[in-house]
């Protein structure tokens, strides 16, 4: 069986890594099985064997093409590089959308896989599912019958086509299994799998663990050398001298009620990019007014997106992102760029709170147990209201900040893990047992 996955932007790199793991895996334990078989039986059983090995190629799309949005992970996720790469880039939604769907159908054209696989929501989800099922290529979707019922979040675009496409649904929750059949999917082509994203998560927690990303940006509060000349490399924009004694002057009373022997300077993370929070003058402006307001109280670490980047010059901000800029020294928000998965996941276990857009990102506080404020007006991850540590603020930033001194006031520093059915690291494998069992009973029949 040939299996093609895709993938393309950020967030989709974490949930393929454990898709390959598994099927890696998979072909193993048939390798062996197989050995043994050949030793002791017919030819007949070694044939059968072979062909149920699983072989998967990697197409990128190229949508995310900074090094920071996409070579780092595989690093840090321990990869394959891609089979292809398609090199599509940004564009417009139909640029984007239509140079991947075009790219993507020569190679369905050359390789002829049996099965495409596709995660997400992203432009490179529906476009490649799309050039997929045209051909009469089945589709399998990871993290489908996610919704939010907002037209205007293109995310909800994608992913409610690709579900209404796919063959294969492969949900996180029974929320999604519900919103799927609500639209009339039939029950068949629904697997409640779980999270593939907390797979990686619980895989690289470990890993994440040993980052030094707190010293590399001077968050370690009892490390007396001086700042070491690396926090110039992840943190290229500012002036992280003047900007670490700042906050922690601030930051000393509020560590107070906390114990004396926490080495870690109270911080807090910050991830923005949707379209509709960053891509407006008016909402960013607020946006940052507010997080200003909530960094008066405790640092913010700032790793921010290319695009919301782009946006906070072209809005002149006062997050400056040049060298020289004496705002951004002057600020307790340290603007950084993207950083790789490993060190990310680091300052996300380790902070007093998250606050973001991120889809990913609300999904990952809630295994780890950190408090999150999400700015979307939407929920689309209703198990972690429910179950789990996020709490939605949506665009009013009035709420963002009283959330913020909430959390801030509470002198309980303590971390409430959420175990979510299914979201148990073993997504991956389960997916590889469906895929298998069904493609044996097509065969079979
Ligand atoms: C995309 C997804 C979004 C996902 C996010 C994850 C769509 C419609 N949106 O949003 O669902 O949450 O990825 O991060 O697919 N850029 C760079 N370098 C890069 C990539 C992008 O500079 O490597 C800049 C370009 O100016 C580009 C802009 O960021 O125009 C937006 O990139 P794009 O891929 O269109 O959307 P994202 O905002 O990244
Ligand atoms: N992430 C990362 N570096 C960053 C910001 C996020 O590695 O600087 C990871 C994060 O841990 C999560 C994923 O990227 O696993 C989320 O991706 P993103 O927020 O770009 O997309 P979304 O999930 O909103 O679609």
């Amino acid at each position: 069986m040939k299996i093609i996955s895709v993938v393309g932007a950020r967030p989709n790199f974490m949930k393929i890594a454990p898709l390959i793991r598994a099927i890696e895996k998979y072909n193993t334990q048939i390798k062996i099985k197989t050995q043994n078989q050949a030793k002791n039986s017919e030819n007949l059983n070694l044939k059968l064997n072979l062909n149920l090995n699983l072989n998967h190629l990697l197409v990128h799309t190229g949508q995310h093409y900074d090094y920071e949005m996409s070579q780092i992970f595989f690093q840090d996720l321990d990869l394959p590089q891609p089979d292809i790469h398609l090199g599509v880039g940004s564009g417009t939604h139909a640029e984007q959308t239509g140079k991947v769907m075009v790219e993507f159908e020569k190679v369905l054209f050359q390789e002829k896989p049996d099965l495409v696989i596709v995660v997400g929501d992203v432009n490179s989800t529906l476009a490649a599912a799309l050039a997929a099922v045209k051909l009469h290529i089945p589709v399998a979707h990871i993290e489908a019958g996610l919704r939010c019922y907002d037209w205007a979040m293109p995310e909800e675009i994608n992913r409610l086509l690709t579900d209404h496409i796919s063959d294969y649904l492969f949900t996180t929750s029974e929320y999604d299994d519900d919103n799927l059949k609500r639209e009339g999917i039939s029950g068949e082509k629904i697997f409640c799998v779980g999270n593939i994203m907390v797979d990686s998560l619980l895989f690289n927690k470990p890993m994440a663990e040993k980052s030094d990303i707190l010293e590399r940006l001077g968050l370690v509060t009892n490390h007396q050398s001086p700042i070491p000349p690396h926090v110039i490399a992840v943190s290229r924009s500012c002036e992280p001298k003047a900007w670490q004694e700042a906050w922690q002057s601030e930051s000393e009373s509020e560590s107070e009620s906390q114990s004396q022997s926490q080495p870690v300077t109270p911080y807090a993370l910050l991830t923005l990019h949707r379209a509709s929070n960053v891509d407006n003058e008016q909402s960013l402006t607020r946006i940052m007014a507010a997080v200003n307001q909530v960094a008066q109280r405790i640092p913010i670490v700032f790793p921010a997106h290319p695009r919301t980047q782009k946006k906070l010059k072209e809005f002149n901000l006062h997050l400056d992102l040049t060298p020289q800029s004496k705002s951004q020294s002057q600020s307790n928000v340290l603007i950084i760029p993207p950083l790789g998965y490993l060190d990310f996941l680091n300052l996300e276990m380790n902070s007093r709170f998250v606050i973001t857009d991120s889809g990913g990102i609300q999904v990952e506080t809630t295994v780890l147990g950190i408090p999150c404020l999400t700015m979307l007006d939407s929920p689309v991850w209703p198990i972690t209201h429910k179950q789990g540590t996020n709490i939605l603020v949506g665009s009013d930033s009035r709420k963002l900040t009283n959330e913020a001194f909430k959390i801030l006031n509470s002198n309980s520093n303590s971390k409430s893990e959420s175990k979510i059915e299914l979201w148990d690291g073993k997504t991956a494998e389960r997916i590889v047992e469906v895929i298998k069992t069904q493609s044996q009973s097509k065969s079979e029949s």
